[in-house]
């Protein structure tokens, strides 16, 4: 696609976006001398190691090694289309990217739609400050215990009464009709007879990760049915995909740690206005893999909250099943269950915000769930039900991406079986940002680096970086380079003020050419050299760490292992 769009275009456009503008919009940025740095939105970290150089126009983490331009950032960090960030940084800029690029190979236009549907919300917030019978709609909300601030980050609104307040406003003539009918707006009896969709009935705007808004769901005001009406499916909302208040998560938590996956849209609303900001709906469907996907993309731990209920629990399970392909490392999913005839908004309105945070605390992590299910369903206490219990465990637990949790699962069920098991191979991971956790941290300006090397020239570059604090055990790493690396920072502790050529000369000869091209390669390192050595080193311990945890795993049937060993399992274990 990226052949579409002329490069002098782009080259034009990169030559007047500012990267650091465009990141910190979307990832706080702190400044480091001549650059800036922030933890890394692409995979979890305490320390910042993403750094974006404003006189490169890159940005680089050198946790996790992704990489790239302005147009790289947004694809990745938004995910859109290239013509898609393209766009987005040429709006931003006021350019018009000429049409014919903009929408080769795109398929239809649909930015009437956007701008419509912008509009009639912004219609529906104005009706809700505006139209004679608003307080009947205010009263509502606030009986709801709903504050204007809440309502209005969510872009709350009101659709009065009335069977043409859009139709009459937005539906002038054939074109407007046209992309009124498109956007879902009006319903169709026969061509004479159209009317608006939604009419008294709260809104509540669905909008996409970008913000635009896609589509409504309205609610009524008393106890008429249907209780919620919603868009139809429209081309630009697909209910399998669209999560009811992601958007809103991302404006208060750019990188939140975890997501609730609720019901309802009150339940978002409701748990916003008791200051739990990072609720989602799905849109009276059940949880899809685009979903999930989309979710794991925000956070890395997702909390799944049902009734606890039978239909709850079913759902629930359903839910697990969908996930379990996307638990690659360091993914969580739990779950938790409520009590009966309990959702979200009316439990937080009980028990308060610290108490609902206390039972997300206690959610039941997904491997718990897994197996009590399945223990449910046989008798554990003979050798038939355990055999039957491996039968359903294994079609399950193959699902599962290659990693530590996989091997841990096995060995759970090995435990709970008191056999061995084998749950076969598994699939292609899924290419996602998480994966690149895995890949070699390499500078993105010194490719083919490894990461000793790297850790050696910023030591000869920036000697000051080995007066740094590391982590601990560094020197037990098993890497090539790991006992040069050691030698060059005790000879700078011994002596502070020692230079790169002075280290380089001191070392053995043999070591010296290799030295000296390591002090003058292109690292991409500035004063922030003390945290991106130890960024390195902390990055190869723990890729160590998950090495050896997973050999060992593999290697010993749970009956051998000693009780340290166990306690690692049962840590690791806790998702
Ligand atoms: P609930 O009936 O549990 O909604 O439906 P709720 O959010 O608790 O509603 P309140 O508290 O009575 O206002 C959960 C979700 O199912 C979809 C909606 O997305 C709703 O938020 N739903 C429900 C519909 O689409 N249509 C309906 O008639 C009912
Ligand atoms: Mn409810």
């Amino acid at each position: 696609m990226a052949g579409n769009i002329p490069q002098q275009f782009i080259d034009d456009l990169l030559s007047r976006v500012d990267i650091v503008d465009v990141i910190n919009r979307r990832v706080t940025l702190q400044k480091k001398g001549k650059e800036y740095q922030a933890c890394c939105p692409f995979h979890g970290e305490k320390t910042p190691s993403f750094t974006v150089s404003p006189s490169k126009q890159f940005y680089h983490c050198f946790g996790c090694g992704a990489h790239g331009t302005a147009v790289g950032f947004l694809m990745e960090y938004d995910r859109l289309s290239f013509p898609e960030a393209i766009e987005e940084l040429a709006t931003d800029q006021g350019i018009e990217v000429p049409r014919e690029l903009t929408f080769n190979n795109k398929g239809p236009d649909h930015k009437p739609i956007y701008d419509l549907l912008q509009k009639v919300s912004e219609f529906y917030e104005q009706q809700l400050r505006e139209h004679p019978t608003k307080q009947h709609a205010i009263d509502y909300l606030k009986q709801r215990g709903l504050s204007g601030e809440i309502a209005k980050d969510f872009a709350l609104g009101y659709a009065p009464p009335g069977w043409d307040n859009v139709l009459k406003r937005f539906g002038g003539d054939e074109k407007k009709l046209h992309v009124l009918r498109d956007a879902g707006l009006i319903s169709e009896k026969e061509n004479d007879k159209r009317y608006d969709r939604m009419r008294e009935r709260i809104i509540f705007p669905i909008r996409d990760g970008r913000g635009r808004v896609i589509g409504f769901g309205g609610r009524v005001l008393g106890d008429d049915k249907p209780k919620y009406l919603n868009s139809p499916e429209t081309p630009v909302f697909h209910k399998g995909q669209e999560l009811y208040g992601l958007y809103e998560t991302r404006q208060t938590h750019k990188q939140p740690d975890q997501i609730l996956v609720v019901e309802g849209y009150m339940d978002v609303v409701a748990l916003a206005q008791f200051d739990i900001r990072n609720a989602v709906a799905t849109l009276g469907t059940a949880t899809t893999p685009d979903h999930l996907k989309k979710l794991y993309r925000a956070a890395n731990e997702v909390v799944f909250c049902f009734d606890g209920d039978r239909a709850g629990r079913d759902a629930a399970w359903k839910a697990l099943k969908t996930a379990l392909p996307l638990m690659s490392d360091g993914r969580q999913a739990r779950f938790l269950f409520l009590p009966n005839g309990e959702d979200p908004d009316s439990l937080v309105r009980k028990i308060g915000t610290d108490a609902f945070r206390e039972e997300l605390q206690h959610a039941q992590p997904l491997s718990e769930f897994l197996f009590a299910k399945l223990e449910s369903q046989v008798d554990t206490n003979s050798i038939d039900g355990l055999a039957r219990m491996g039968e359903l465990a294994k079609p399950l637990l193959s699902e599962l991406p290659q990693g530590t949790f996989r091997v841990m699962m096995e060995k759970a069920l090995e435990q709970r079986l008191g056999v061995s098991v084998d749950i076969g191979k598994a699939k292609p991971p899924e290419n996602t940002p998480i994966k690149r956790q895995a890949k070699p941290v390499a500078a993105s300006s010194a490719p083919g680096m490894s990461p000793v090397s790297k850790a050696v020239a910023i030591v000869l570059q920036h000697p000051n970086a080995a007066l740094a604090e590391l982590p601990a055990n560094w020197r037990d790493l098993p890497e090539k380079g790991i006992e040069v690396l050691a030698n060059l920072i005790d000879r700078v502790k011994s002596n502070p003020d020692t230079h790169s050529a002075a280290l380089v000369e001191a070392a053995d000869e043999s070591l010296r050419s290799y030295l000296a091209k390591l002090a003058i390669a292109n690292i991409a390192v500035m004063d922030d050299a003390p945290e991106q050595l130890s960024g390195i080193l902390s990055s190869l311990l723990r890729s160590h760490q998950k090495n050896t945890l997973q050999q060992s795993l593999t290697d010993k049937p749970v009956s051998q292992m000693s009780d340290e060993e166990k306690q690692k399992l049962r840590d690791a274990f806790k998702r």
